[in-house]
């Protein structure tokens, strides 16, 4: 394990396994890391590490690559999967509680509440001004879901009593989850860009998903958008995302994920539009425990000789003997 889970999560494992667990506090350096995986059969592992060919080919017994949260674009899959090893994820446990945090920066852009929190806080609020941080009525606004998986199918059930009307862009239209979810409906990706008052990004990161909006797509969005990202920064072009804040064009940025975490641009730290998160999406006491007691029964199912509850891959079977 990369990074050490509170003991009331680990005691049932540790009675049936040794545990090789990180620091809580910070990543496991690389070398050391390297240096650590030479008996490990079971890789609990987040998003900060680099989970590459080299490493697994340090990793000689390893058979599983359990990755802590559900987007693993850290763990290079194919190079996992042509070594045997099963790779995992954990959707699902984190749904509700990212939605959560794509509704607070949703409505924490639209109402300014971040510029006007920072006035208070900074001691610069002296007298009541009824035209003070006029922000914007979510009632009415048009939202634009980028990836209609699980987590944006929860943000389009949450904004349905606040009046906002939901078009999404996805590969293919979905099925609604639940039954009785909210009318939204399918876009092409330009329509999304065109139709949006607010962007809410959902897509995981890929090669695919690289920079999807660039300097391009913003361009086309209306004026006045307003964007939040709780997918991964590198889905957006950050530059060019502070270049339409700086110029007018996005009124107003909602971000819990950035192209280069931990390393926030200064330009959005300081920004009174921009509301930026330390990537707390699912960061619940409740939705953090289920995550790490999924990554763990992952890793132990393929110990165990079992499917894995959430695998991302198939991996080839390995060379016995
Ligand atoms: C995820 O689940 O991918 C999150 O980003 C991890 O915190």
């Amino acid at each position: 394990m990369t990074r050490a889970f509170p003991d009331t999560v680990v005691e049932p494992y540790r009675a049936r396994y040794r545990l090789d667990q990180g620091r809580a506090e910070r990543p496991m350096p690389r070398a050391e890391l390297l240096g650590r995986l030479g008996p490990v059969e079971a890789l609990v592992s987040t998003g900060a590490d680099r989970i590459d060919a080299a490493l697994l080919d340090a990793a000689p017994r390893l058979r599983v690559v359990a990755n802590f949260g559900v987007g693993y674009d850290s763990v290079d899959v194919a190079a996992a999967t042509s070594r045997g090893v099963w790779v995992t994820n954990t959707p699902g446990v984190l749904t509700e509680s990212t939605a959560d945090v794509a509704l607070l920066l949703l409505l924490m852009s639209l109402r300014r509440a971040g510029e006007a929190f920072e006035h208070v806080r900074h001691g610069r609020w002296r007298r009541a001004d009824p035209a003070a941080f006029w922000g914007d009525d979510p009632a009415g606004l048009t939202l634009g879901i980028l990836g209609m998986g699980a987590i944006g199918q929860a943000l389009a059930r949450r904004v349905q009593p606040l009046g906002m009307s939901v078009i999404y862009h996805n590969r293919h239209p979905v099925a609604p989850e639940t039954p009785g979810d909210p009318p939204a409906r399918w876009v092409s990706f330009a329509e999304l860009l065109e139709r949006a008052d607010v962007l809410s990004v959902h897509v995981p990161l890929s090669k695919a998903t690289h920079h999807l909006i660039g300097e391009a797509e913003l361009a086309r969005m209306r004026e006045g958008v307003v964007v939040v990202n709780t997918s991964r920064g590198a889905v957006i072009d950050e530059p060019a995302l502070v270049a339409g804040l700086e110029s007018g064009h996005v009124a107003a940025v909602g971000l819990d994920v950035f192209e280069h975490e931990p390393a926030v641009p200064q330009a959005l730290r300081t920004h009174p539009r921009a509301v930026c998160l330390p990537h707390i999406g699912s960061a619940t006491t409740r939705t953090r425990h289920a995550m790490m007691r999924l990554a763990l029964d992952n890793a132990v199912a393929v110990i165990e000789g079992r499917r894995p509850q959430t695998p991302v891959n198939e991996p080839r079977p390995r060379a016995t003997g």
